[in-house]
């Protein structure tokens, strides 16, 4: 399967960024065995389609309603109206900041999964949590509590594991601690899915550059990567691009 690399802009663009979008949507066509997307905040998704048509722009969060009293919020199909073609959700900010619980998430991921948006679902330990040596059964019970009854529609779920304590920090698992965590989420995707829970791509996020990507990438059952910090800049972002490239067929020259 192709890998998956998104850039997660967190409370970052403005309309001079939409340069990048484009220059990134630009360059990305160059490894077209790779799924590019970018997800922007959701003020700013519809002139990001409108720079960059036919690229993958996504949003950073969805109501897990279709529609309502729910002052500030954006629905699935509001997301769809507006070109998004993804979404992230559980993203360990919104847990924590705006106290998102397993079910929220979960809610969320179905509304998106039955609007057509395909899905980044987001799971990850504190450091407490991996220094108490309990981080694979932590994340796998909340991944448990945040999938959807049903992966089976036209949208595809992903998921990301982040480690909080690797989010923005500079600091990454090692090799080990990343592949024995995305072989125990490979594992409960099946158990829950059978077979189409191989096909769900498991995606790393936390302090992703392009000095540590390609080593990340050759980790087993590792299908991408979520960027914050290093995608906002085409020229940090598309070396990561291409390090995901590299197992897949050669760049278009
Ligand atoms: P950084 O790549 O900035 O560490 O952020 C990771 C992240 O939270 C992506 O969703």
């Amino acid at each position: 399967m192709n890998k998956l690399v998104a850039g997660n802009w967190k409370m970052h663009g403005l309309s001079a960024d939409l340069s990048e979008v484009r220059a990134i949507a630009e360059q990305s066509r160059r490894y077209p065995a790779v799924d590019v997307a970018l997800c922007v905040p959701a003020i700013l998704i519809e002139r990001a389609v409108r720079t960059a048509p036919g690229f993958a722009i996504g949003a950073q969060d969805v109501h897990q309603a279709p529609s309502g009293a729910h002052t500030g919020s954006v629905s699935a199909q509001m997301l769809r109206d507006a070109g998004a073609r993804l979404t992230i959700v559980g993203h360990s900010e919104r847990r924590e900041f705006q106290r998102e619980s397993d079910a929220d998430v979960k809610a969320k991921a179905a509304a998106a999964l039955g609007a057509g948006l395909d899905v980044i679902l987001c799971v990850g330990e504190s450091l407490k949590v991996r220094e108490s040596g309990r981080a694979v059964e932590t994340v796998v019970a909340q991944l448990d509590a945040s999938l959807p009854v049903t992966v089976e529609g036209e949208a595809w779920l992903a998921i990301a594991y982040e480690p909080i304590w690797a989010i923005g920090t500079g600091k990454v698992p090692t090799n080990a601690e990343i592949g024995e965590m995305h072989a125990a989420i490979r594992a409960r995707l099946v158990e829950r899915f059978g077979p189409p829970g191989q096909a769900v791509r498991i995606v790393y996020g936390g302090s992703v550059k392009a000095s540590n990507a390609a080593e990340i990438f050759g980790v087993a059952d590792v299908d991408g990567a979520l960027v914050g910090g290093a995608s906002l800049k085409a020229a940090d972002f598309i070396p990561i691009v291409a390090a995901a490239a590299v197992e897949g067929d050669a760049p278009i020259a």
